[in-house]
């Protein structure tokens, strides 16, 4: 995702921006660059790493003492040179850094270019210089606040002109920004991270805000131009809880930045009506419709993704759909025929079995997409199709934002299909859409009930086994809670089907044995509701992750952990939230590397 950078003050803005870049980086990028005004303003930047950037500016240098920064993470055009931040208006005299995409970029270019505007690059980002300059009219404020009015998405705009030295204006909806407040200096930045070396106190910009910049401070209000009372945040982390944002682990910072991966994978790619437009997913629509097979390969947590997408893909387009391990497939022999689509899945886009599978498939005539998280990896460039899932950098090795970021994408990817073959007709689409667009709020309302999660892990920190229960799309998750449990608390605990307790596994269940059941699927409620009641005939306690609204489960379950009512297809991605929290909570009590558990790598790039 990209990053931010703003300075204004005494210094030389050219170093300050480069080195708050560099502190952005692990968000990933593949561009940099900064703009610097002087009277008039100059931009250096190029594709690839920072470093890049630093030569140019040795062999260019720029002075002054305003100027804005950015890593690129591509999303409207590939990554080179001319698509790199920042973007300048054809006059070079509004210069603008974005993060986030600006959703009606295609309209807006067509308007503009029929007024008779050029753009240099494929950006989205391009329009909102042009857009800034066309309705400047001696006061920045106000040509910004007319030009974001236009534009639809999700943004962190920061713009400056020659025409006001020494003073920047930015804005933000949805995605991050900050002010850092120094002496007689200021700075704007992605997250606080950035400058934390400089100032340890900050103003956050919240969504719908417009922030004005200067040496002496800055001053935010509304997008519509009321006055916003901001207390100064005063941050207090040591170096190394910076880098994680603040939490303790990057575990939970990649747990909490779920709302916004959700937004992020969704931005620009779903209307309300559920029409969904994925840039590199490039099959035509007879591709779709005469599709007769899905395979989905993938490894760990991106095949518990899988499992979600098989039944995705199984009731919405009733395609028949296998998931497979990948290390087995490869060696499966697997007997792919007819128009098929194989789907590799996989956060790294480097992990050596998913590579192998994709290229059997491929290699057996089975069109093959990418669903992945790094642009340019390898899955990514030798697949006909690329599916994005811009959950932004994971460092955890316990993946969290990007499996539930997998989920949107086969969602997303359902409708792309479903809507061509006319498997998904308008009131579906609609629903599914909805559910996506209303998805982050419902993260982030079970993020609010961390507390609670934390407390049911005290009853688990030292259990033998533990098991988790569901059926359907509730099993697929169960899949999934169970893998993060073991992954990082180091307790034995397994998954299986509900129905399938009772022909083994049952037996091990005794008094006080913990049992999690995921149970939000109203077509197989009782059926589950059935394995609970064989777990606590037994006097095993049981943990369920439920709708908050059910209050039959109330009845059953020792412990309850609530998620929002969602629509059943969608069900399964708020009700991973709890369990991932469960085991960062497990884990954090019995006092592991949560980060990097022991004996696991987060790429797997050999067999
Ligand atoms: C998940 O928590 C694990 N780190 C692991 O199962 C992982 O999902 C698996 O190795 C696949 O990785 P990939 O998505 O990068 O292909």
């Amino acid at each position: 995702m990209c990053g931010i950078m703003g300075y204004v003050g005494p210094r030389e803005a050219a170093p300050v921006l480069l080195d708050g870049l560099r502190r952005l980086e692990y968000r990933g990028y593949d561009s940099a660059g900064i703009a610097v005004a002087n009277g008039a303003i100059s931009v250096r930047k190029a594709e690839g790493k920072i470093d890049r950037l630093g030569a140019l500016l040795e062999a260019a240098p720029l002075a002054g003492t305003a100027g804005i920064g950015h890593t690129r993470w591509a999303t409207h055009g590939e990554p080179n040179d001319v698509n790199a931040h920042p973007h300048s208006d054809p006059s070079g005299e509004f210069v603008v850094v974005h993060n986030g995409i600006i959703e009606n970029f295609s309209r807006l270019r067509d308007e503009l270019g029929a007024e008779g505007h050029d753009f240099a690059s494929d950006t989205d980002s391009e329009i909102l210089a042009h857009l800034v300059s066309r309705h400047y009219d001696g006061d920045l404020v106000a040509a910004v606040r007319l030009a974001v009015a236009r534009a639809e998405g999700a943004y962190a705009l920061v713009v400056m002109t020659s025409h006001e030295p020494g003073r920047i204006v930015a804005v933000r909806r949805i995605s991050p920004l900050v002010v850092g407040l120094g002496d007689g200096e200021t700075f704007l930045a992605s997250d606080i991270p950035a400058v934390l070396h400089h100032t340890r106190d900050f103003l956050v910009v919240e969504d719908g805000e417009l922030v004005v910049v200067t040496a002496d401070g800055a001053v935010i209000e509304t997008i519509e131009g009321e006055a916003v009372e901001r207390d100064v945040l005063r941050v207090e982390w040591d170096a190394e809880r910076a880098e994680k944002g603040g939490y303790d682990h990057f575990m939970l910072k990649e747990i909490y930045e779920q709302p916004a991966v959700v937004t992020e994978t969704v931005a620009g790619r779903l209307d309300a009506e559920g029409s969904v437009w994925l840039e590199d997913v490039r099959f035509d629509d007879a591709f779709a419709a005469e599709l007769d097979r899905i395979w989905v390969a993938a490894c760990g947590t991106a095949y518990h993704a899988g499992l979600v997408g098989r039944e995705i893909f199984q009731r919405i387009l009733r395609i028949p759909t296998s998931v497979e391990y990948a290390h087995e497939m490869r060696y499966g022999d697997p007997i792919i025929t007819g128009s098929s689509l194989t789907v590799a899945i996989s956060q790294s886009g480097e992990t050596a079995d998913t590579l192998a599978a994709a290229r059997l498939a491929a290699g057996r005539g089975s069109r093959l997409l990418a669903l992945t998280n790094v642009v340019g990896s390898t899955l990514s460039r030798e697949a006909a199709d690329v599916l994005y899932t811009r959950a932004g950098p994971e460092v955890s090795v316990a993946s969290t934002k990007a499996y539930l970021a997998m989920l949107v994408g086969q969602y997303l990817l359902a409708l792309r299909i479903g809507r061509a073959r006319h498997a998904v007709d308008a009131e579906l689409a609609k629903r599914i859409g909805h559910g996506l667009h209303v998805l982050p709020g419902q993260v982030e309302s079970v993020l609010g009930n961390e507390a609670q999660v934390a407390a049911a892990a005290e009853s688990l920190v030292d259990a033998d086994d533990i098991y988790f229960i569901g059926r359907g799309l509730d099993y697929a998750v169960a899949m999934e809670g169970s893998l993060k449990l073991k992954e990082i608390s180091y307790l034995h605990s397994e998954a299986m089907p509900a129905g399938e307790l009772k022909h083994g596994t049952l037996a091990l269940v005794t008094r006080g044995t913990p049992v999690v059941v995921v149970i939000t699927q109203g077509a197989v409620y009782d059926k589950t509701l059935s394995a609970v009641q064989e777990v606590k005939a037994r006097g095993g306690r049981v943990i369920a992750v439920a709708y908050e609204d059910d209050d039959e489960i109330l009845r059953h379950a020792d412990t309850v952990l609530g998620i929002p009512r969602a629509d059943d297809l969608l069900g399964p991605v708020c009700a991973v939230v709890p369990l991932q929290l469960l085991a960062y909570h497990v884990a954090k009590l019995r006092g592991h590397d949560i980060d990097q558990p022991r004996n696991l790598a987060k790429s797997v790039t050999v067999e």
